[in-house]
């Protein structure tokens, strides 16, 4: 039984409308003075990158951007993103965009500090020492990249998405401005927000850091349950709550986008201290195939694996459920459980995220090998609140079709 935990985020999180006009401080302050900004042409189209860049400027700061970045990132940019920046050597890397772009500038801002191909990385704990100073800056609000110890790309050869986890990844500064996030169209702001509640709910049902099982010997960003953890968490779900539908409904509706970026950041302090479990297993293997958006993937599977979870969280569930504004006064725990699975439910309907794998063109014969990929995947399956088998994934897996 361990008797320890820790807590790790981000150096330092800026967060609040216009924080962007601080960036040229913050980067001088780090002691940069060749900054590559690493994004993508969607955020340049919608005039992002210059609202960036602009700051960085004034404070006589050299920048260049790379604006190769692309959802789900394959291992490819993260080398056509290398080749630039070996050109132009930066001091300082900036990830601007969503979970996409700010992993793609982790893992350059490792590939620029250490030897190696992204493939050296791939793991757990496998990043040998600080890496170039980076800051990110999101423009969704889901992944929580901006504070997490985690790059995700895909690994277009193997058909899966591959996670690089170390908490040398960590960002030197989170600059949080909701203000940024107002152009992300609809389905982007649902897709991303219900990534930010599977992280929030999956750290919050994790098991115990008391009972983690981590093998002798092996070495782990992710901790289970404990309570810094279990605050972020609950005020998360509370947030996304109260907000996601509004901000996919009325993208301008400032006060919900705000509450979104707090929400989707402190989902990420919480599980890339505690860690995400089955969820994100089975989305690795769904999404590496089928070409769904992570968030989207997530969102489809979380209820149906707070389902199977449901016995051993009966508590947590009710809580939930309570978070998310159900009223359930009178009931038992385990009604009130079972509402919040319903809660989600409505909420995944409310945002338009698909109900059924066969609805993202999932095929009936690729449930088992998913199933088998995902058992693999025992970095995050060890977080889940009940053991689980290859059978049991491909249970879920099931239901979900
Ligand atoms: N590192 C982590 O801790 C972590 C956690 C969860 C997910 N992820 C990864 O993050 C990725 C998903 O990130 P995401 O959900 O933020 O989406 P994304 O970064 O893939 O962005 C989706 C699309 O939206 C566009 N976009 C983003 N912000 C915009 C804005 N403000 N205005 C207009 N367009 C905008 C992007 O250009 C892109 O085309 C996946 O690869 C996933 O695996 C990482
Ligand atoms: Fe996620």
């Amino acid at each position: 039984m361990r008797t320890t935990w820790t807590f790790h985020s981000a150096n330092q999180i800026l967060f609040g409308r216009d924080a962007i006009l601080q960036l040229g401080e913050i980067a001088t302050r780090l002691g940069a003075k060749r900054v590559l900004v690493v994004t993508d042409p969607m955020l340049q189209k919608a005039s992002v990158l210059e609202r960036v860049i602009e700051p960085l400027r004034k404070s006589n700061l050299a920048v260049e951007a790379f604006t190769g970045g692309e959802p789900e990132p394959s291992m490819r940019a993260a080398e056509a993103c290398l080749a630039q920046a070996k050109s132009f050597r930066p001091d300082a890397l900036i990830g601007l965009g969503g979970g996409s772009n700010m992993d793609l500038a982790k893992l350059s801002a490792t590939l620029l500090s250490h030897p190696g191909t992204p493939r050296t990385f791939v793991g757990d704990d496998k990043i040998p020492g600080p890496i170039m100073p980076l800051i990110c800056v999101p423009t969704t609000a889901g992944t929580g990249s901006e504070v997490s110890a985690a790059a995700v790309v895909t690994d277009t050869e193997n058909k899966i998405k591959v996670g690089i986890l170390s908490n040398y990844l960590r960002p030197r500064v989170a600059l949080v401005d909701p203000m940024l996030t107002v152009s992300c169209p609809p389905k982007v702001t649902a897709d991303s927000g219900i990534d930010a509640l599977t992280h929030a709910i999956e750290a919050f049902t994790a098991v115990d850091s008391a009972v983690f099982p981590l093998p002798p010997g092996e070495r782990s960003v992710y901790q289970g349950r404990h309570p810094m953890g279990d605050m972020c968490a609950e005020k998360a779900i509370a947030l996304i709550g109260q907000f996601l539908r509004r901000a996919v409904k009325d993208g301008s509706d400032l006060d919900a986008r705000e509450g979104m970026a707090l929400a989707a950041t402190l989902a990420g302090l919480a599980f890339s201290n505690v860690g995400v479990a089955v969820v994100h297993a089975l989305e690795y293997p769904v999404g590496g195939a089928v070409h769904c958006s992570h968030g989207c993937g997530n969102g489809l599977l979380l209820p149906y694996v707070m389902r199977f979870n449901l016995p051993a969280r009966v508590k947590e569930f009710a809580a939930i459920a309570r978070l998310l504004g159900e009223d359930t006064s009178g009931a038992s725990d385990q009604a009130a459980a079972e509402n919040a699975i319903q809660a989600v439910d409505r909420l995944r309907d409310a945002i338009g995220i698909p109900r059924r794998l066969r609805d993202i063109g999932v095929k009936e014969e690729q449930l088992r090998p998913f199933a088998e990929k995902a058992s693999s995947i025992q970095r995050i399956l060890r977080v889940n609140p009940r053991p689980v088998t290859v059978d049991d994934l491909y249970g879920v897996l099931r239901t979900a079709f």
